[in-house]
């Protein structure tokens, strides 16, 4: 790099300086054969169709409008621009030597430029908005004054921008946009040659190839080089940019720049940054949301990798359309898994191939040349024969559950990280057929280790310089190529060297007897990505994660790829879940994926792509948007992480900007209004006794925990059958809990609306609004009456003094007679005695539940006790008295809900389709051995 410049440098300069003094002497003599300047000025006059609006009727030019001379009459200036000028130029232009200033911008000249090479003292040249059809080559000869050029919007015949513009090393403003400019950038715009050089605008133009490295150390302020047409456009890094630190609008938008974003720390006067429309890869650098003095950034339609970025509030930033963030929510970080990932592909340059394929925040969900097991740890990276470039990254040693590495087939260079051999899965590592050299590390004797094919390794150096990402084209192949040229080479050298032959031949049968076994090797590993990544895949193990290492498996000193501070982070990990993908998954919520509605919007159902069932619902718009984001944010998070058994489990959430989204677990049998007061409709068995108790205790479990929730306290709010949710085996789970904190506060009649139901209401909370557990209570004591009685809260079609079911029940219970008719009728030809005496105690329990004074009502604590003395018996022996799952923030979704299931599944007993039909079970048990 340092050499090249150093080359351009002495050059150029070398052949300016012989340039520069033939033609000044050249023209010197040209110049003086002309007295004054008259003949040309009248040669222009002429030339021009239209000057009425300009006085140019005195013989002597000097005292023509807009012409300025010298005291001994030679022009010095021509300031005709905006003149609606047409005609031509003449061709002897050049001969007014004198000339520093030449403007006639914004007229409509046209026919062919002609040269003015030769006007040494020229400094202003604007020609700017006209019609010249053609630049000549030699146009810019001599003029070593030049400070500024403006030629933009004229349609030139295709053209260059020729060397002899090197001649100007004190231009500080070259502006040609839309002149139909082709060829490369040329080098001397860089700092070497235009040292003084602020603004370069090349928009427009069929211009191709890379920024050249000379920009570096540039003083430009002012670089457009945006909407290039010709097939290639402006291509490669725009690494160079981290040292043109005096940039204040940079527009680079259309064109095909890839590779990632450079550090833009230095550029602190950075207004405008227009990026959109190349195929830039890699994360937004922090280097560049943090910028203070940015203004502007247009984004859109890139490749961008990593976190959405957060530029403050002040920016104006155009990113839509860049989908491929981890997620769709600025600020906040990816999963620590794709944080790895993206590291390890920073050591690749962060390639298209990537980009393209590795969508969203879970690496396991069919990213290219990643395999995970069945609970979401990243097994297998194969990234064979993907025509890389750079160098293994020592980040490969973070994925601690990596089994297999699979880099063959590149052109990779450097060493094998040393840190790889710690690896404590790795069972396989294949580098074969890359550029790699250095020793081999000493992987455990387990380890299948393939390394041929890199003709360097185990020696100190590379034997050639490494193939760089920017010259891929004339390396050294590393494959079956290199081999020939070695052969060819050992023919030329084998006169005098036969044994050198020999060896060579040795080398090449050594060789395709590796490459075969190699095929082998690649052949058995080349499956990547099972569609279905499951627990069939072979050794699964559930780990549960523990609470004080969020980052699961992944060490916790991550690269950092989103920076520390600066970034509001949610702890909540990968429950961010991309607007997209909701999308997909409730078949762009569909009316026949509703599974419900409720009193905060709509649940749909939803199936990941591994068959694994979801509820998302969808928040009524309107309705949260009173709460601040923060707010709301840092409410899921903390419900993200509320987790029990008999809690409906919030997994994950989606802020778009328009809305808000939650994803839940799917309670396969829908409701328990469903299985009380809809059962026939829906053809279903009623609920037995047994059933009806274990819900019942279900439910107390779930909302004891919520009242005992440390920190913040929760209160329900709306407890009621169709906010209870039962699985496959008929065990309940509370729903929609906490939800009501995330609705807007301090309006009392709202938030009765909202948090509470007609029926379920406890008196003084209807009166005065006020929140206390004990309105959970009451809504309890209502909902075990309704699973005793089989009747609503509310009872429309009854009589007057019937319809509320808290009244009536209180009636009923007087005495026996009037009570056993109020038990569900369903529920009556089966009472034992010992059945009975268990309803006598729920409806007692109820009635405490439903007392008119707060005080008067128990605890939760109190009917859980109640109700387990009841279902002792039939109590099932349970892992876990303290029903709380940890859950590892890392998994992704479906691995969520896999885990989280399995844990269910240990209470997986059948108690649903008893029915009436069945008589009480005595034993649990007993009810398994049967089935
Ligand atoms: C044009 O300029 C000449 C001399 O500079 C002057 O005498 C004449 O009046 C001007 N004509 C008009 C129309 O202004
Ligand atoms: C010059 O070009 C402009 C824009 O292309 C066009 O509108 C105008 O007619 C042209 N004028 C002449 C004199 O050719
Ligand atoms: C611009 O250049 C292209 C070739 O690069 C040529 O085909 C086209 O005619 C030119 N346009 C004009 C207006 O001269
Ligand atoms: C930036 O400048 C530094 C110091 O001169 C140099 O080492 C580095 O290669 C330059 N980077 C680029 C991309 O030109
Ligand atoms: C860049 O984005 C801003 C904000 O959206 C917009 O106003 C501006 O026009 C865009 N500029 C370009 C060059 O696209
Ligand atoms: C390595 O680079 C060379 C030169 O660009 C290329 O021909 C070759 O295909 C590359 N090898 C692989 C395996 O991509």
């Amino acid at each position: 790099m340092k050499k090249s410049h150093m080359g351009f440098k002495t050059q150029p300069q070398f052949l300016i300086i012989i340039l520069n003094i033939l033609t000044v002497s050249v023209f010197n003599v040209h110049s003086q054969s002309i007295s004054d300047d008259s003949d040309v000025m009248h040669a222009l006059k002429n030339n021009l169709e239209s000057h009425t609006s300009i006085n140019w009727s005195d013989p002597n030019p000097c005292n023509w409008d807009h012409v300025t001379c010298t005291k001994d009459n030679r022009v010095t200036g021509i300031q005709a621009g905006n003149q609606n000028l047409k005609g031509s130029l003449p061709q002897n232009i050049n001969s007014l030597t004198n000339l520093q200033v030449l403007e006639l911008q914004n007229n409509q000249l046209t026919g062919p430029l002609p040269s003015l090479s030769g006007l040494t003292q020229l400094q202003h040249l604007l020609i700017n908005n006209n019609n010249f059809t053609s630049i000549p080559t030699d146009f810019f000869n001599g003029m070593s004054s030049l400070l500024k050029v403006y030629l933009d919007y004229n349609a030139f015949d295709s053209w260059s921008i020729p060397d002899g513009l090197q001649i100007a090393s004190k231009l500080q403003i070259f502006s040609a946009t839309s002149t139909n400019l082709t060829g490369k950038i040329p080098h001397f715009f860089g700092s070497d040659t235009f040292s003084g050089l602020i603004t370069l605008r090349l928009a427009s133009n069929w211009l191709e190839g890379g920024l050249p490295d000379s920009f570096s150390g540039s003083m430009m302020q002012n670089l457009w080089l945006n909407g290039q047409q010709s097939s290639s456009r402006l291509n490669g890094s725009i690494r160079v940019l981290e040292n043109m630190t005096h940039l204040i609008e940079v527009w680079l938008h259309g064109n095909s720049f890839s590779g990632p974003l450079p550090d833009f720390s230095g550029l602190n006067r950075l207004q405008s940054l227009s990026l959109r429309d190349n195929s830039f890869t890699g994360p937004v650098p922090l280097s560049l949301t943090g910028l203070k003095s940015l203004k502007v950034v247009n984004l859109t339609e890139n490749v961008f990798q990593g976190p959405m970025p957060k530029f403050d509030d002040s920016v104006a930033v155009d990113m839509i359309g860049v989908d491929t963030f981890c997620l769709q929510y600025p600020g906040v970080d990816c999963d620590s898994r794709v944080n790895v990932l993206l590291a390890v592909a920073e050591s690749v340059g962060y390639p298209q191939v990537f980009a393209e394929k590795w969508h969203g925040n879970d690496p396991c969900e069919l990213w290219l040349g990643v395999t995970c097991s069945g609970d979401g740890d990243v097994t297998v990276v194969n990234f064979q024969k993907m025509g890389l470039t750079g160098s293994i990254s020592s980040n490969f040693s973070l994925i601690k559950s990596l089994e297999r590495l699979v880099l063959a087939d590149n052109n990779l260079t450097g060493v094998i990280p040393d840190g790889l051999k710690d690896l404590p899965n790795l069972v396989e590592i294949d580098v074969s057929n890359n550029q790699l050299y250095g020793k081999v590390p000493i992987f455990k004797e387990s380890v299948k280790v393939e390394s041929d094919g890199n003709p360097d390794i185990g020696k100190d150096r590379p034997s050639v310089t490494p193939v760089s990402p920017d010259q891929r084209s004339g390396g050294n192949g590393g494959g079956g190529g290199g081999l020939d040229t070695w052969v060819v080479v050992g023919w030329v050298i084998g006169g005098f060297c036969v044994v050198l032959l020999i060896g060579l031949i040795g080398f090449w049968f050594f060789k395709v007897k590796t490459k075969r076994a190699t095929g082998l090797v690649s052949q058995s590993t080349m499956v990547i990505h099972p569609r279905h990544p499951g627990p069939d895949g072979g050794e699964v193990k559930i780990t549960i994660a523990n609470s004080s290492n969020n980052n699961g498996p992944w060490e916790t000193s991550m690269p950092t790829i989103t920076g520390p501070s600066d970034i509001h982070r949610i702890e909540a990990g990968n429950m961010v879940i991309s607007i997209q993908v909701l999308k997909r998954v409730t078949n762009n919520f569909s009316p026949s994926n509703i599974l419900g509605r409720g009193g905060f919007g709509t649940v749909y159902k939803g199936e990941l792509h591994d068959g694994t069932k979801i509820a998302v619902k969808r928040m009524e718009s309107g309705l949260m948007r009173e709460k601040g984001l923060d707010e709301f944010q840092s409410e899921i998070s903390f419900l993200t992480k509320v987790r029990h058994r008999h809690l409906v489990a919030l997994l994950g959430y989606c802020l778009d900007a328009k809305e808000r989204l939650l994803v839940f677990e799917y309670m396969p049998q829908g409701t328990l209004s469903r299985f009380l007061f809809n059962w026939e409709n829906d053809d279903l068995k009623p609920l037995d006794w047994t059933t009806r108790l274990t819900i019942a205790l279900d439910v107390a479990r779930g909302v004891e925990y919520l009242h005992g929730l440390a920190q913040q306290s929760f209160i329900h709010r709306d407890l009621k059958p169709s906010n209870i949710l039962l699985g496959d085996d008929m065990r309940a789970k509370v729903g929609d809990f906490g939800l009501v904190r995330l609705a807007p506060e301090g309006k009392a009649s709202l938030v009765t609306q909202l948090a509470g139901t007609l029926g379920y209401l406890a008196p003084e909370y209807a009166v005065t609004g006020r929140v206390t557990t004990k309105i959970d209570m009451f809504s309890f004591g209502v909902i075990l009456m309704e699973l005793i009685t089989g009747r609503k809260a509310l009872e429309e079609t009854q009589p007057e003094d019937s319809i509320h079911l808290v009244q009536w029940f209180r009636k009923m219970q007087i005495n026996k007679e009037t009570f056993r008719k109020a038990i569900d009728p369903c529920l009556e030809p089966y009472l034992t005695e010992e059945a009975l005496a268990s309803v006598t105690k729920v409806a007692d329990l109820a009635g405490h539940c439903c007392a008119r004074e707060p005080y008067q009502r128990p605890d939760m604590s109190h009917a859980v006790n109640v109700l387990s003395s009841l279902t002792d018996l039939w109590k099932p022996t349970e892992p876990d008295p303290d029903d709380i799952y940890g859950i590892d923030l890392n998994m992704s979704l479906p691995q969520a809900v896999k885990k989280w299931q399995a844990m269910d599944g240990v209470t997986g007993l059948d108690l649903g389709r008893s029915g009436c039909t069945r008589n009480t079970q005595p034993s649990l048990r007993s009810t398994l051995q049967e089935s």
